[in-house]
C-alpha cells in the first residue's frame, strides 16, 4: 500500500522574518520528507506532500501594520514574500507555501467550529477583560505590563514574570498599564468563547489518544498525560475568542467576535493542504478519509499544549478524518554554546547572515542532522564542533574518497569505470555495507531515517565512510598509477571506491540534496534511488560496471574557522536579523526600523560611560576586531574587542575618547575576554554603506562621566 504523507511544519507567524530555530525545525522536516521521497522512487510506495503557510491573525501583526500605516493583509503578503530566499537557500522543498488569512481556512475552521458547537462544547461566560479606554480595545495579555505581583519586579507582562517566572493573570499586575498607550486599563465586561476543555469527553478521548502507539514521543506521553490530571481535573476551559478590532476569522453568529489566532492556525495545515490539492487537481476530502494518508506535524517543545491538548480535541469533537492520522513530532531548541541565543550576547545566527558570508547551507543541514534525534532535546551550535564536524565528516571522509580516486579513471580509463569486480573487491564492498551481523547498513539507516533519528544514521553513514577510505588507504592507487603493470588493479580499485562513494551519496541524499544532485551529474547517473544501495540483491554495483562517468569537479569546500567568527559578530551588525519587516521599511526609507519604544526605565538599565581609548592594536588572526585598552576612570583599564578593523588605524584612535556600554556583561570571545561594547555608528545596507563610524564626544567630556 502506498503511504500518503501529509507533513507539515509549525506555522510562522508572519510579523518577522525566519530566524534560525525556524530554519532547524524546516531543514529537520525536510530531510525527512526527501528520505521518504527517496523511498518512494521507481516504487510509487510513498506520496508525500509537504505543506506549510504563514501564521498571519492577531494583535501584533494588527498592531505592526498599523505601525507602518498598511493593512494587516499588506503586512503579511510583505513578510511572505521575504520567504523563498530563506527556504531556497537552504534547500527546503516545501511543496506549497500558503496563508491562514484565506478563504479554504476560514471556511475550514468555521466549519470545525460550528460542529463543537453542535456537539456542545462551546460555551459563553462573560469575564472582565481589561480595556484601553485611549486607544478603546480590549487588550491582550502581553499587551499590558505592570509589576509582578510576586517579586514585584517592574515592567512584567500580562501573563508571566521574567525575572521569578510567576504565572499570574494580567488582572494580577500591580500598577498596570498599556503598552500602546501607557494608559491604566480598566476592566469591561466581556461575553466571550470557550471550547470546553474540562468537559469528561475530551479527558477520556486525550488520554487514550496520546496513549496510542507510534503517535508521540514517550517524554511526550508522560509530560501531557500530566496536563490531564488523574480525571482530567486539570484541563480548563479554553477562551477560543476575541474581541474587535482583532485581525483574524470572524466567530459564526458572534457579530464583533473573532477566533483567537491559536484557534485557527493549526487550521492552517489543513488549508494550506486544500489549496494544493485544487492546484495540484488532488481530491482533498479523499486523501484526509483514505486509510493509508498520515499526517506528521514537526514542531517545537514551546507549543506542546496547543497541539497535544487544543488541536486533537478540536478535530476528534469536529469529527475530522485527520484526528486517527496525526502523528506529532517534537524538537527541542538550537542553543548556542549551551545557553539560549541571545543578540546582546553576540551569539545569535541570522540565516541570511549565515548565506550572506558564502557558508554553504548543506554544513548546516548536515551538522543539525548529526545531532538530531527522537528525543525532546534541545541541540547546541558550537563554533568549534561546527568546523570539526564538518571538515572531518563531509570533507575528510565523504568528498575525500571521490577526490582521490575520479582522477585516475579519468586520465588512465577514459572516464570507464571496470566492467567487473574480483572477489576480493566484492568482498570489500560487502564489508563496508553490511554489519557485523551481515545486515544491510542501508536498512538500518533507513530505519534510522524514518524513526528521525538522524545522528544514528549518519554516524552509520560514516562508518561505511571510513570503511571506504580504509580500502583506498590499503589500497594506495597513488602507488598503483605509477606501474605499467597494475593498471587493471588500478582500475579495479577506483571502480570499487567509486562504487562505495556512490552508495554514501544516495545515503545522504536527504540531508545533503544538492552535493547529491553534482554526484549524480558527475557519475552521469539519472538512477541514483535508495532501492540501489542494497547489496544483497547486487543493485549497488548494477548501474556502476563498465559505466562512462564524467569529470570530477570539487563538490564541497572545508568550513573556514574564520568564518564563524563572522557569523557570530557584534550584535550591531546583525542587520539580516532584524524582522522582515524592519528590513522592508529599511529599503524604503534607508534606514533602520526604529526599534519598539522603551520607557525610560529601560534606558535607565544601560549604563553608558565616556571611556578614553589608551591604547589600541590589532588582534592577531582577526581581520575584523580590533583590541581597544579603555580608562573609564575606575581606576583600572578595560580590554574590549570591537569590530571596526575596517574602518580605523588602531594609532588613529589611541588618546581619543568614545562612548561605552559599560555594564554590559562580560562577553568570552575567541581572543580574550571583552569588558563591554564600544557604540559605533553604521548604515542599515552595509552593502550600499559599509562605513563604521564610533562615536566621539564633545571636548570638556572625561573618562568615566555617564551620558544619559
Ligand atoms: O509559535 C508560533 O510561531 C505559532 N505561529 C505556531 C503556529 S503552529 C500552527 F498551529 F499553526
Ligand atoms: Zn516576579
Amino acid at each position: 500500500m502506498t503511504r500518503k504523507l501529509f507533513v507539515t511544519t509549525a506555522l510562522p507567524y508572519a510579523n518577522a522574518a525566519f530566524h534560525i530555530g525556524h530554519m532547524m525545525e524546516y531543514i529537520q522536516a525536510d530531510i525527512w520528507v526527501r528520505f521518504q521521497r527517496m523511498q518512494s522512487e521507481g516504487n510509487g510506495l510513498r506520496e508525500v506532500h509537504f505543506v506549510g503557510a504563514d501564521d498571519t491573525h492577531g494583535t501584533p501583526i494588527m498592531i505592526a501594520a498599523e505601525k507602518e500605516g498598511i493593512t494587516p493583509q499588506e503586512f503579511v503578503a510583505k513578510i511572505a514574500a521575504g520567504r523563498a530566499q530563506y527556504l531556497d537557500g537552504f534547500h527546503i522543498a516545501f511543496d506549497n507555501w500558503y496563508s491562514t488569512d484565506s478563504p479554504e481556512n476560514v471556511e475550514l475552521s468555521q466549519g470545525i467550529y460550528r460542529k463543537l458547537r453542535d456537539a456542545g462544547l462551546i460555551q459563553t461566560k462573560t469575564v472582565d477583560r481589561f480595556y484601553d479606554p485611549v486607544k478603546g480595545m480590549f487588550l491582550a495579555d502581553r499587551n499590558i505590563k505592570g509589576e509582578c505581583p510576586k517579586c514585584h519586579a517592574k515592567d512584567q507582562y500580562g501573563d508571566n514574570c521574567e525575572v521569578c517566572g510567576a504565572a499570574y493573570q494580567p488582572t494580577e499586575l500591580v500598577n498596570p498599564f498599556s503598552v500602546f498607550t501607557n494608559a491604566t486599563p480598566i476592566l469591561k465586561p466581556s461575553e466571550q468563547y470557550f471550547f470546553k476543555l474540562s468537559d469528561p469527553r475530551c479527558f477520556e478521548f486525550l488520554r487514550d489518544w496520546l496513549n496510542t502507539p507510534g503517535r508521540l514521543q514517550p517524554e511526550m506521553v508522560n509530560k501531557v498525560s500530566e496536563w490531564l490530571g488523574e480525571a482530567g481535573e486539570k484541563l480548563a476551559d479554553w477562551d477560543i475568542s476575541r474581541d474587535a478590532p482583532y485581525f483574524g476569522i470572524p466567530i459564526p453568529d458572534a457579530p464583533g467576535k473573532f477566533f483567537y489566532v491559536w484557534l485557527d492556525a493549526p487550521v492552517g495545515y489543513l488549508a494550506s493542504l486544500k489549496n494544493y490539492c485544487e492546484k495540484q487537481g488532488m481530491d482533498f476530502n479523499a486523501l484526509l478519509n483514505d486509510p493509508a494518508t498520515e499526517q506528521i506535524h514537526f514542531i517545537g517543545k514551546d507549543i506542546v499544549s496547543f497541539h497535544l491538548l487544543f488541536w486533537p480535541a478540536m478535530l476528534k469533537f469536529a469529527d475530522h478524518p485527520v484526528i486517527e492520522k496525526l502523528k506529532v513530532n517534537v524538537h527541542g531548541h538550537l542553543t548556542v554554546n549551551n545557553e539560549k541565543m541571545s543578540k546582546s550576547r553576540g551569539t545569535g545566527i541570522s540565516p541570511l547572515r549565515y548565506l550572506n558570508l558564502g557558508m554553504n547551507p548543506e554544513w548546516l543541514r548536515y551538522y543539525i542532522a548529526f545531532k538530531l534525534n527522537f528525543k525532546v532535546e534541545d541541540l547546541d551550535f558550537t563554533g568549534d564542533d561546527f568546523v570539526a564536524r564538518v571538515n572531518s565528516d563531509l570533507i575528510g571522509k565523504f568528498v575525500n574518497i571521490a577526490s582521490r580516486c575520479a582522477g585516475f579513471i579519468a586520465k588512465k580509463f577514459d572516464g570507464k569505470l571496470a566492467s567487473e569486480l574480483s572477489p576480493s573487491a566484492q568482498d570489500w564492498i560487502k564489508r563496508a555495507l553490511l554489519s557485523a551481523e551481515g545486515k544491510e547498513r542501508q536498512a538500518s539507516i533507513a530505519h534510522n531515517f524514518e524513526n528521525r533519528e538522524f545522528g544514528k544514521a549518519l554516524r552509520e553513514i560514516m562508518e561505511i565512510a571510513d570503511a571506504a577510505n580504509q580500502y583506498v588507504d590499503e589500497n594506495k592507487p597513488w602507488v598503483l598509477a605509477k606501474d605499467a603493470e597494475k593498471t587493471a588493479e588500478l582500475h579495479e580499485v577506483c571502480t570499487t571506491a567509486l562504487i562505495l562513494f556512490r552508495q554514501l551519496a544516495i545515503l545522504l541524499s536527504p540531508v545533503l540534496p544538492g552535493v547529491a544532485a553534482n554526484v549524480r551529474k558527475f557519475l552521469k547517473d539519472e538512477r541514483m534511488v535508495w532501492a540501489d544501495t542494497e547489496v544483497a540483491s547486487g543493485a549497488v554495483y548494477k548501474t556502476m560496471l563498465g559505466r562512462t562517468i564524467g569529470a570530477y569537479e570539487h563538490l564541497m569546500t572545508r568550513v573556514d574557522a574564520k568564518m564563524i567568527e563572522d557569523l557570530f559578530d557584534a550584535p550591531a551588525q546583525q542587520a539580516a536579523a532584524a524582522p522582515a519587516a524592519a528590513e522592508a521599511a529599511a529599503a524604503a526609507t534607508g534606514i533602520e526600523e526604529l526599534a519598539p519604544e522603551i520607557k525610560i526605565d529601560d534606558f535607565a538599565k544601560i549604563d553608558l560611560r565616556v571611556a578614553k581609548i589608551v591604547n589600541c592594536e590589532h588582534v592577531e588572526g582577526s581581520d575584523k576586531l580590533l583590541r581597544l585598552t579603555l580608562d573609564v576612570g575606575e581606576g583600572r583599564h578595560r580590554n574590549v574587542f570591537s569590530g571596526i578593523k575596517a574602518a580605523y588605524k588602531p594609532e588613529d584612535l589611541i588618546g581619543k575618547l568614545t562612548v561605552m556600554v559599560a555594564n554590559l556583561a562580560p562577553r568570552k570571545m575567541k581572543f580574550g575576554i571583552s569588558e563591554g561594547m564600544v557604540l559605533a555608528a553604521s548604515a542599515a545596507d552595509e552593502k550600499a554603506n559599509p562605513g563604521l563610524y564610533i562615536l566621539n564626544p564633545w571636548p570638556g567630556a572625561e573618562p568615566g562621566m555617564r551620558i544619559g
